[in-house]
């Protein structure tokens, strides 16, 4: 699983008690969208699914992630917990995410945690 390698307690802990191997990779410092060769390399080393998160509101725009997930047959999950309504390419953060989790912390928009899929 590849995750975030700048991200917080509950991403760590999802991939842990998922029991899989998780293979971190880098975030801009910028804009908190994943380094995408670092993103494509846990994909290579064989992430069946790597979780992308739109961190304090800032969406990351997923279209090369996608493609890059669509060539290796990775999973994207994407983690709308902080999406806090954002949209970018007129979409909101997760909506047409084959898997997308929300979060049920007081602080958090969404006030229910799910896992969300895609048709
Ligand atoms: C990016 C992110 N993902 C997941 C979670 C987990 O959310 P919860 O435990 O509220 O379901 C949080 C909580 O702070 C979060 O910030």
């Amino acid at each position: 699983m590849g995750l975030p390698a700048y991200g917080c307690y509950d991403l760590a802990t999802a991939g842990d008690g998922a029991d899989a191997p998780v293979l971190l990779y880098d975030v801009d410092p910028r804009t908190l969208a994943p380094d995408l060769a670092q993103l494509e390399a846990t994909m290579r080393e064989g992430a069946a699914a790597v979780v992308v998160a739109h961190f304090y509101g800032c969406p990351v725009d997923l279209a090369d992630i996608n493609r890059a997930a669509a060539t290796h047959g990775t999973v994207v999950i994407e983690d709308a917990a902080q999406a806090l309504g954002g949209t970018v390419r007129d979409r909101q953060p997760g909506v047409k995410a084959p898997l997308r989790s929300s979060a049920s912390g007081a602080a958090k928009p969404d006030r229910g945690s799910a896992v969300l899929s895609s048709p």
